[in-house]
Parts: C-alpha cells; sequence; structure tokens
C-alpha cells in the first residue's frame, strides 16, 4: 500500500475514533513498538510463556550454527543434522521478561514445525517435529530456575509435522492431524497401549497438490466438543465418541485458511454469564487464495485475502458473517488482547507461508473489536520496521505487551543474498491500551497474590486500586489461558469474561467479587493471566491457578 493510501486510511481510523465515544483514551496513540533485543540468537519460530513470565523460545535444530553458544561447553552430537553433526549452538532459549534476559537451552531432537500446549500443572509439552523427533514428546518443566528440555523419544505413535494441539477437560492434549496423518492421538494415554483415532475431516479437506490444511484451527467449545476449521471450513468433533456432530457451511468465498494459505483464527471472548456461556464465536481472518501456494513456487505472488469469517459455532443454524479487513494479509496472528478486544500482527500482503513465498510484508497491526458496531470494528495501528514473515511468531505477556520475534530463517542462518534475511530481534508491541496518557484510570490490582489457586466456581474477591475517577459499571474480569504460537496460530487460546459485582472499599480502592470459571468445558484446568479492566483499559495480569 502506497503511503498516501496509508495516511488516508489512518485519517479515516482517527475520525471513526472521535466518531465512537466508548473508547476514547485507547484508541489515540495506535500502539508502539520497541526493540527489546537485537539478537537472541536464534529464530524465534515457536513461543509459550510460562507462568514465571519466562517465554520458550525455538526455532529448528538442523539449521547450521546458530548466534548462541549451548552453555557449559555443551555440544550436541546428531548424525541425523541436515546442517551440522556436531552443534555447539542452541536452538532454544529462555527469555525472562522481567530481566529482558536470555538463558540458552538444549533441545536433542529437531522441532521444526511442531506443536504444543501448556500443561495443568504449569509445564510445557511440546510434540512431533521432523526427522528425528517427529515422534519425540518434550517436557520443559518450569519448577527450576535452570530447567532444560527433557525428552521422551517414541512419546507419539504416529509422526507429527504441522499438527496442532488443544488442551482438554481432563488435562490431557489431543495432538490432531500433521503432514499425511489424518488422524489423532493424545498425550499422555489414557492406557499405554492407546492408539491414534481416524479423522476422515482431514482428508476430506486435504488437496492432495497443496496439503492446505496443515495446523489445522482447534478450540474446545464449551459442550466439551472440539470445534475444528481446516481449509475452507470445519466441523464440531466429539474426540471421545470420534464422531462429527455438525458440519458447518464452507466459508463463503471457499478460499483456504490454513498452511500454506495461512490464516489465523480465535475464539472470541467467551462471555459467562451465571455460570453458562450463551455466545460461542469463532473469527477466522486473511489467508491466500486457491493457487496462491502453487503460483508463489512460479513466482507469482498473489495478494492476501482480506476478508474474516465469523460465526457463532452453537447456532443450530450456523452461518458465516464476513468482514473485509483494512489490511489484507497472510500469515498474520490473531491474539487476544487483555480488554477482549482481538490484534492481528506479523503476515505479508502477498504470496503464502512456506520458504521464501511471502512478498510485502504488512508493517501495521489491526486491532479487531468484537462488539464494536460493524462499521468501528477494526483500527489500524502504528508499524514496526521489522518484517515478519513465515515462522514468525506473537505472544502475549501478563503486562499486556505482545512479544513478536522471527521470520523466515534461512539455512546456516544465512543475513545476506536473501530477500528476508534471518531475523535474530526480539520486540514488543504495545497495545494502545498501555499509553501512558490512561494511567490515571488503569486498575492495579492489590489482591490476592498472583499464583492464587481457586476452584471451579469459587467466588473471587478481587482487591484494586484507580487513581483518577472510577466508573464501577464499566469493569470487568478477564482470564486468558498463555497460548503456544506458531504459524499464524495460537493453540489454546482462550479468554473468559467474568461475571463482577464492584464495590468501593476506600479511598481509589476498589473490591470485584467474581466467581471462577464453573467447569472443565468453560475453562479447562491450569494456569490463567487474570486481569480487571477498567473502561477498556486492562491492569497488568496476575496468575491464576483453576483446578
Ligand atoms: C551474533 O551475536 C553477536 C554477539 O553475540 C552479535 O554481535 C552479532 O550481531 C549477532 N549477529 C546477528 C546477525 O544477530
Ligand atoms: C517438575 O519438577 C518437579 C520438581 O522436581 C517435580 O515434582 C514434577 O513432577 C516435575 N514435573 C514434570 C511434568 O516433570
Ligand atoms: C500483490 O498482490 C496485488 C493484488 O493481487 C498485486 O496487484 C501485486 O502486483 C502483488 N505484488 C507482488 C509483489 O506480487
Ligand atoms: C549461506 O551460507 C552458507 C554457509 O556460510 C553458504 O555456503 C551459502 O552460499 C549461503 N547462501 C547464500 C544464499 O548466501
Ligand atoms: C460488570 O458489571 C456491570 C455493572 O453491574 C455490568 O453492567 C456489566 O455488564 C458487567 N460486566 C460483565 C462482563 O459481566
Ligand atoms: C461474593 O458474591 C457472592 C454471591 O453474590 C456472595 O455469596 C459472597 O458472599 C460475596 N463475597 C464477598 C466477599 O462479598
Amino acid at each position: 500500500m502506497a503511503s498516501h493510501q496509508l495516511v488516508i486510511l489512518s485519517s479515516f481510523f482517527l475520525y471513526l475514533f472521535f466518531a465512537t465515544p466508548l473508547y476514547p483514551r485507547a484508541t489515540a496513540a495506535s500502539g508502539s513498538w520497541s526493540l527489546l533485543q537485537p539478537t537472541i540468537g536464534i529464530s524465534a519460530m515457536h513461543m509459550q510463556l510460562l507462568p514465571t513470565d519466562r517465554v520458550i523460545i525455538f526455532d529448528r535444530t538442523d539449521f547450521g550454527a546458530s548466534n548462541i553458544s549451548l552453555p557449559n561447553g555443551k555440544c550436541r552430537e546428531d548424525p541425523n543434522d541436515y546442517a551440522l553433526k556436531k552443534d555447539c549452538t542452541a536452538h532454544s532459549i529462555e527469555y525472562n521478561v522481567a530481566s529482558n534476559s536470555i538463558r540458552p537451552l538444549m533441545v536433542l531432537t529437531d522441532v521444526w514445525c511442531s506443536s504444543g500446549a501448556l500443561m495443568p500443572d504449569g509445564s510445557l509439552v511440546q510434540t512431533g517435529g521432523f526427522n528425528d523427533g517427529d515422534h519425540v514428546v518434550r517436557v520443559f518443566n518450569n519448577s527450576c530456575n535452570d530447567c532444560d528440555w527433557e525428552e521422551i523419544e517414541s512419546g507419539l505413535v504416529q509422526r507429527r509435522w504441522y499438527a496442532t494441539n488443544h488442551i482438554l477437560p481432563d488435562g490431557r492434549q489431543i495432538v490432531i492431524g500433521g503432514r499425511r496423518q489424518f488422524n489423532y492421538e493424545f498425550y499422555p494415554k489414557a492406557v499405554a497401549s492407546e492408539k491414534t483415532y481416524s479423522l476422515p475431516f482431514l482428508v476430506q479437506t486435504n488437496d492432495p497438490n497443496v496439503e492446505n490444511n496443515l495446523y489445522p484451527f482447534v478450540f474446545l467449545n464449551t459442550d466439551g466438543n472440539l470445534f475444528i476449521f481446516a481449509n475452507n471450513r470445519a466441523i464440531l468433533f466429539n474426540y471421545v465418541r470420534n464422531q462429527v456432530l455438525k458440519t458447518y457451511p464452507e466459508i463463503p468465498g471457499g478460499e483456504p485458511r490454513n498452511y500454506p494459505s495461512t490464516g489465523s483464527a480465535v475464539l472470541l471472548p467467551l462471555r459467562v454469564v451465571q455460570g453458562k456461556v450463551v455466545v460461542v464465536e469463532v473469527l477466522v481472518c486473511g489467508g491466500a487464495p486457491k493457487g496462491a501456494f502453487v503460483n508463489a513456487q512460479n513466482g507469482k505472488f498473489d495478494g492476501a485475502l482480506n476478508s474474516c469469517g465469523r460465526v457463532n459455532i452453537n447456532d443450530p443454524n450456523p452461518k458465516w458473517i464476513m468482514e473485509i479487513m483494512p489490511l489484507a494479509r497472510v500469515m498474520g496472528d490473531m491474539l487476544l488482547l487483555p480488554n477482549g478486544d482481538v490484534l492481528i500482527i506479523n503476515g505479508a500482503s502477498n504470496g503464502t507461508a512456506g520458504w521464501e513465498y511471502g512478498r510485502n510484508p504488512v508493517l501495521n497491526p489491526l486491532i479487531y473489536r468484537p462488539n464494536n458496531p460493524t462499521s468501528t470494528r477494526f483500527d489500524v495501528q502504528k508499524p514496526s520496521n521489522i518484517p515478519r514473515m513465515y515462522h514468525s511468531t506473537a505472544v502475549l505477556l501478563r503486562d499486556g505487551r505482545v512479544l513478536v520475534g522471527g521470520s523466515n530463517p534461512h539455512v546456516y542462518y544465512n543475513f545476506s543474498n536473501v530477500l528476508f534475511p534471518t531475523e535474530l530481534s526480539l520486540e514488543a508491541f504495545s497495545p494502545p491500551y498501555l499509553d501512558p496518557i490512561s494511567s490515571g484510570i488503569r486498575p492495579k490490582i492489590v489482591s490476592p497474590p498472583t499464583q492464587t489457586k481457586f476452584k471451579y466456581g469459587e467466588h473471587i474477591v478481587i482487591r484494586f486500586t484507580i487513581q483518577n475517577q472510577a466508573d464501577l459499571n464499566l469493569i470487568s474480569v478477564t482470564m486468558i489461558s498463555p497460548a503456544f504460537n506458531t504459524h499464524s496460530f495460537s493453540m489454546n487460546q482462550r479468554l473468559l469474561v467474568l461475571d463482577n459485582v464492584t464495590k468501593s472499599v476506600g479511598k481509589f480502592t476498589y473490591e470485584v467479587n467474581t466467581t471462577a470459571p464453573p467447569t472443565t468445558y468453560i475453562a479447562p484446568m491450569g494456569y490463567y493471566m487474570l486481569f480487571v479492566v477498567h473502561q477498556n483499559i486492562p491492569s497488568e495480569g496476575i496468575w491464576v491457578v483453576i483446578h
């Protein structure tokens, strides 16, 4: 897009902001960027925030020497490695948010294009990858300061490359699909002999020439079933009985939305009212049109899709409602923000996912406000100056910032003679709610302390302060699960809006009485970041454990 068009666009959104009284402060600044680290040594292909406020980041192991050494002179000797048989560099790191520092980790087998999720005990379980890593399950225990990866060699029954994981109400993970895997399995297994279960939907949505259904978008519905979107359509699936319960209509236009036509998707915020969630909606945005992958291989870079489809998944007669984004995007990441807005960040406006197939980075994030009138939902944010193409990532931090890294790594980490050089930097995008202009109305949680445990349905009293005049009708309490992000999809991403009764208990001090989620269907057990939101401005979060 030419810069004059951008100026016109942003003035249009500025106009919208003045015309929309709901979010006066939030939209004024349109976000800001900061470079946290010029290099973290590796390319951030996969990211997971842990409840210790550390982010586990990993790349792939068979790409030659990275820019960071393994600790204590360690080396990895791997005859299967494509680039280096003996490699003394790290391909995974732990990023400490508070100290903005890095610790190299040692991963032994190839984690390239793998998947994962945080377990209820706060450990990261990550599955599959490529080559010698495709059957491996890796555990990152978060309960020590010097923890490192532990690998379970044949943890998976099938090889899983480009699969999607989700945490289940029983605390296990489901691992769905992967290249040429039209089935799913669980981790851990219910019994040691547990095998895989077939999923014909992945055959039906697989175009054998372009496997346009990899990294399917998977969400846990509040009835305990899974919503699975692959290529251009979705099913509601009972994974226990191996039964398709509902087939959703094809997304209008029929364009593919999954890898390599990579769009993204989120489960929109789930509002719990008197122990029930009435509306469950999924939003799918961007991607690349049919044929784009083959075209990109032949040097033609099709324009990305600019449409989003939104569907109420429990509607007896579900229909996709289409919306148009101000910027088209392939390989965007969709993240739920603490105030219930959706951030769309990273990616390109031409081409597809896959090694050198993206063109024209989209540097401006978008914010989508699900509850606004249709014409005022999107807001263009300030641009970064670093392209984040294929293999870029983004995760929400507890302080409300979004950590952004990665982009198109190259064999041998080449930094020159390539269109989008290997990108080792780590940035943070601060959504407009972090602008200091809002500090007077920003809530600050005083109690309970971080890491407090709550039982399902338990009353939670949160004490917080607000410096300026508070409007107690504009308070909400939200809870977000920390997602596993790779390839433009955040596995296990979930935001709950809890009920609230707020009262003043002293000067600038308030208490909100809310209720922990009622069931494991609505909120699987484990760690969440909890926020108090006032006039659309979220507090810093605290970690809570629901069990
Ligand atoms: C690699 O790391 C060194 C220091 O550790 C740094 O000076 C150099 O710029 C890094 N290279 C890249 C391409 O980031
Ligand atoms: C993590 O380490 C702790 C302490 O060593 C141990 O009790 C726990 O079982 C470990 N968790 C996993 C998932 O290995
Ligand atoms: C990107 O897509 C647009 C829309 O199809 C097209 O006009 C433009 O030429 C493409 N750019 C590149 C670099 O291929
Ligand atoms: C990438 O780096 C390798 C090893 O240094 C070198 O042999 C190769 O020519 C480089 N490729 C490009 C495109 O520069
Ligand atoms: C929070 O409470 C206020 C005041 O009772 C109410 O208007 C609002 O709908 C509640 N918000 C949520 C998310 O339940
Ligand atoms: C919170 O609300 C519940 C239900 O309205 C009530 O039973 C409980 O006593 C309240 N707790 C506090 C501390 O106000």
